[in-house]
């Protein structure tokens, strides 16, 4: 099998909040590449920092890795602050977006990534639901023919590059490609996702992909279970956790992953398919409304104050 060069010398960071600290934390750590990160708030970016150098201390502390390791790989990391804007990033061979699942930004992000980077610069988004093609076509700028050469030319480097929380210890990237997205794209994509020490499934570009068209029914059917009363929050968990070897139960897990982006990942789910049992349960919604956005705001279905 030949090998794929990634032939990402630097790599873009676009959000520095827990998955976007993470990928910069393995592309800096296992693929060794220089990273640039930005993120529009710098409250955001030095506590991305703090989490970066926490983590690292950790891995020294346990042995994993070599002090001069750690020391590498924080220095592989260059802030690109919020005065800079995108075009920061403009030295990137591939940028990772990791923003909020919110399709507006993330479009108004991407025609700005495409007017202010170079043209052959890899434009990935770390989204876990939202469609890749949808994505992709904000590229295209204004009043542009997407059969021009132009046109084709950015939504062709546009591809999906989904990784898992937390990034350094879960060993999946999910790979998606939009109709637009050229061949070498993808390679140069997955290519770079195991020089980061993973494993690479591929997924249509469907509502949620693989994953989430697969979990969030199974956390929106365990809240509903909660909302109806058919057991106790750690009974629910506790049956998942013991009588199915899962690593944590569903509302922990929900809590983990962030009620917001749950939520979030259920209506693209719902929008998208149509379908019924997609719908969000209403005590989530609530849950939302309230700003119990999980172990990130200190409440969700659990408290972490
Ligand atoms: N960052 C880095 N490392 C972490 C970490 C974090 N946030 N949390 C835990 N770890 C590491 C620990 O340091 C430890 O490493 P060592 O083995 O080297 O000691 C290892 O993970 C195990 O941690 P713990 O012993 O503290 O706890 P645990 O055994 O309960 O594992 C867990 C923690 C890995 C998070 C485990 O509970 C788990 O796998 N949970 C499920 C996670 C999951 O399903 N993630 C996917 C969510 S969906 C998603 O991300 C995508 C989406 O689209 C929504």
């Amino acid at each position: 099998m030949s090998v794929v060069a990634h032939g990402i010398r630097t790599l873009g960071v676009l959000g520095s909040g827990q998955m976007g600290l993470g990928i910069a934390y393995v592309s800096a750590l296992r693929a060794k590449v220089p990273v640039l990160l930005h993120d529009r708030s710098s409250v955001q970016i030095q506590k991305g920092l703090e989490l970066m150098d926490k983590l690292l201390e950790k891995d020294v502390a346990k042995g994993k890795i070599k002090a001069e390791e750690a020391k590498e790989a924080r220095d592989r990391i260059t802030v690109v602050p919020p005065v800079q804007g995108l075009s920061g990033l403009r030295d990137a061979d591939m940028v990772i977006e990791a923003v909020s699942e919110s399709l507006p930004l993330k479009q108004a992000i991407f025609s700005r990534l495409a007017a202010e980077l170079p043209s052959d610069t890899i434009l990935a988004s770390n989204t876990s639901s939202i469609s890749i093609t949808k994505i992709a076509a904000s590229t295209i700028p204004e009043g542009q023919s997407s059969a021009s050469k132009e046109g084709l030319q950015s939504p062709a480097r546009v591809v999906g590059l989904h990784f898992f929380n937390p990034v350094p210890v879960m060993k999946l990237v999910e790979l998606i490609a939009a109709i637009q997205t050229s061949q070498e794209t993808m390679d140069r994509a997955k290519a770079f996702a195991i020089a980061c020490g993973k494993e690479v499934t591929s997924s249509q570009d469907v509502p949620g992909f693989v994953s989430n068209a697969l979990l969030m029914p199974f956390i929106n059917e365990a809240i509903m279970c909660l909302e109806k009363g058919v057991a106790t929050r750690d009974d629910i968990d506790k049956t998942l956790k013991l009588g199915m070897n899962h690593p944590m139960g569903p509302l922990q897990l929900a809590d983990f992953i962030g009620l917001d982006t749950c939520l979030a990942i259920q209506q693209t789910l719902y929008n998208g398919t149509g379908d019924s049992k997609y719908r969000p349960s209403v005590l989530l919604e609530r849950m939302v409304d309230a700003q119990w956005l999980g172990k990130k705001s200190g409440k969700g279905f659990y408290d972490y104050s």
